[in-house]
């Protein structure tokens, strides 16, 4: 059975969704094309949300999302539980994405990356396993809340891991 997929834009992205939407269904996978439908004016949000809710609810396993920079898109995404929506803008971000992250929503940024870089990034999120062990339970700790997570507030942890990959 063929793997699915959902796929959404608003006006920014859909040049690019309708290229990759075909990339996907020539690679196999059932994709649900979730709009826009042309290159009009839209909000991007109208895309997000039924995207969003349907990986929520376990309708589907993953999620390509496209708007101008990404971030729209991934801040709507991100509301819902059980959804990790990453911004990848190379290929090399959506395979951390995917192995620390677990990503299962992509957000792109269409109006900053070409056709071919878009297909890389794709295919790197797609490609990559979930690496686990560790990376499961910082992943189990994102639904849990700043409270529950074992730090609670007012603690001051790293500020970022710059370039290590612990
Ligand atoms: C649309 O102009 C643009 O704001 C939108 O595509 C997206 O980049 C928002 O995050």
């Amino acid at each position: 059975m063929a793997d699915k997929i959902l796929i959404a834009s608003d006006h920014a992205g859909f040049d690019l969704k309708e290229r990759l939407a075909g990339w996907l269904r020539t690679a196999g996978f059932e994709v649900t094309d979730l709009g826009t439908e042309n290159a009009e004016s839209t909000d991007y949000a109208d895309f997000a949300h039924p995207l969003a809710e349907r990986v929520s609810d376990g309708q589907a396993e993953r999620g390509v999302l496209l708007c101008g920079t990404g971030l729209g898109m991934s801040y709507v995404a991100n509301r819902y539980p059980r959804v990790r929506a990453a911004v990848a803008w190379t290929p090399e971000i959506a395979e951390l994405a995917r192995r620390h992250n677990d990503a299962n929503v992509l957000a792109l940024p269409a109006r900053f990356v070409s056709e071919q870089q878009a297909l890389q990034i794709l295919k790197a999120w797609l490609d990559t396993p979930f690496d686990g062990g560790r990376h499961e339970r910082r992943v189990e700790k994102i639904e849990r809340g700043v409270e529950r997570s074992g730090r609670g507030r007012g603690t001051s942890g790293a500020p970022h891991e710059a370039t290590e990959t612990r």
